[in-house]
């Protein structure tokens, strides 16, 4: 597999605080998914790690190269952690999609939080036959 594109995004922690406290339920089941709820409210600092899902979710999206655009929802980005706490990419729906008209196998993201900041960086992975999305080299056919 080979790197198609990369993503980063960071996010401040009281903004996210602010939404949860001013919209609840109603922010956190349109932005997170059941077991992104579950698991931030399992840990101590909860508004850091959903914070850090904010961020992972920015990432990843720029990873596949398209940003937020019509059909994707922000639940459509999870985040899950395996055993030893290490995050890990599911796609659903509109970005799975993205995703398979691109080539993109995998994505990789990794997160990182302070009281402050979340922060996240995320790279998506492709099949070795596809060619990249964007040349590797400029050339005056590239329409920007
Ligand atoms: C992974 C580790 C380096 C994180 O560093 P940190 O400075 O505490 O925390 P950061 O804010 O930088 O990073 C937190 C994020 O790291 C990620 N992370 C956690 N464990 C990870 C692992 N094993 N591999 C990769 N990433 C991991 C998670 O995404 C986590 O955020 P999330 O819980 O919201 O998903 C650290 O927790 C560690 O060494 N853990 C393994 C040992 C352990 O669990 N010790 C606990 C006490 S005995």
């Amino acid at each position: 597999m080979h790197i198609i594109g990369i993503g980063t995004d960071i996010t401040e922690c009281p903004r996210i605080g602010r939404m949860i406290q001013d919209h609840g339920e109603l922010f956190l089941r349109r932005v997170y998914t059941e077991r992104e709820i579950d698991y931030c409210n399992s840990r101590k600092q909860s508004t850091e790690h959903f914070a850090g899902r904010w961020a992972a979710k920015e990432a990843v999206l720029k990873a596949l190269g398209t940003g937020w655009i019509r059909g994707i929802s922000w639940r459509d980005v999870e985040i899950r952690n395996n055993p030893s706490g290490a995050p890990l990419v599911l796609l659903h729906a509109g970005t799975r999609d993205i995703a398979e008209s691109r080539g993109v196998r995998q994505v990789l993201v990794t997160i990182s939080h302070c009281r402050t900041y979340a922060t996240a960086y995320a790279v998506a992975l492709a099949q070795e036959n596809l060619p990249p999305i964007v040349p590797s080299h400029f050339d005056d056919d590239i329409p920007f």
